[in-house]
């Protein structure tokens, strides 16, 4: 039995962070390895992607290993699933964080855009799962299941005062892939979330931009954007002792900005 003080305990655990290399999935990789979880991280250029990895390393302490990996062909997932393999026989944490966005007018909106924003977003992370599940059912228990985290959006719980079609449709989809692979794979003891960030400052969204400045001040009842502590929180959360009864559900980071609406 884990004790109250031990609830968040993370230690020993290997986990792999699509998209590590900045934003989100750079603070949510630099949270686990300060919990002591060896840590892998991908981006699309090898050599850019360790260095990343040696910057977190530096930074943080721990292992944090950098792997390429190009999630929009077809094959990207699984030929990243070989390299890890290849190094691991367990893990313990997936965060299907790597995303690409699309933002714009129906009548500007090409069919490349929209087949990129799905095999990034919504295609890539469910192969991924699939490929993985072999190294994921070795770390899994009654006890302790292994975790699949996957990076929605408040784009997928809402439609936005702006146009964002292929992004909104392909996080909404996510969040629903979450629920229905939570109900598959829960007899392997794995569960499967989604996180729905609102704005977190990152390449992808510049949340210091004015319009976000003026979003924020409008819509979110706690007047910020999110922070790395607010995106260690939750994963932390539910990959440790503490959330390994939720399972298939998608939890929003936004300030209160959906409960809101
Ligand atoms: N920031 C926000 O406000 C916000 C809000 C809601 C949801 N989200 C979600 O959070 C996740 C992280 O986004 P972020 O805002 O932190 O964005 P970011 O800073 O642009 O990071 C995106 C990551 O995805 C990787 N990536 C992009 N295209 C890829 C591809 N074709 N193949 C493999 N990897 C690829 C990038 O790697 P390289 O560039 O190194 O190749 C980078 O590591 C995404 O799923 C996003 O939709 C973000």
């Amino acid at each position: 039995m884990t004790q109250p003080e031990d609830l968040f305990s993370l230690t020993g655990k290997t986990a792999l962070v699509t998209g590590g290399t900045s934003g989100i999935g750079a603070m949510i990789a630099k949270g686990l390895l300060r919990q002591g979880v060896r840590t892998y991280i991908t981006g699309r250029d090898r050599e850019r992607t360790e260095q990343a990895a040696r910057k977190l390393q530096a930074k943080s302490g721990g292992e944090c290993i950098g792997l390429a990996a190009d999630f929009a062909h077809a094959d990207g997932p699984a030929a990243l699933a070989r390299k890890v393999a290849d190094r691991e026989g367990a893990l313990h944490i997936l965060v299907n964080n790597a995303g690409t966005s699309c933002d714009g007018a129906l009548s500007e909106l090409s069919v490349d855009a929209w087949d990129e924003v799905m095999a990034v977003n919504l295609r890539a992370p469910v192969f991924l799962i699939r490929a993985l599940l072999p190294l994921m059912k070795a770390a899994a228990s009654n006890e302790d299941p292994a975790r699949i985290i996957n990076l929605g959006s408040i784009g997928g719980l809402h439609v936005p005062g702006w146009e964002a079609h292929p992004y909104g449709a392909s996080k909404a989809a996510i969040h629903h892939v979450t629920r229905s692979l939570a109900k598959s794979l829960g007899g392997d003891r794995i569960t499967v979330n989604a996180i729905a960030p609102g704005p977190f400052p990152s390449k992808m969204h510049d949340a210091d931009s004015e319009a976000t400045r003026k979003a924020i001040a409008s819509f979110i009842p706690l007047d910020r954007a999110g922070q790395a502590e607010d995106a260690q929180g939750a994963v932390i959360f539910l990959a440790s002792r503490a959330g390994a009864y939720v399972n298939g559900h998608i939890l929003p980071l936004e300030g209160g900005y959906i409960g809101a609406l």
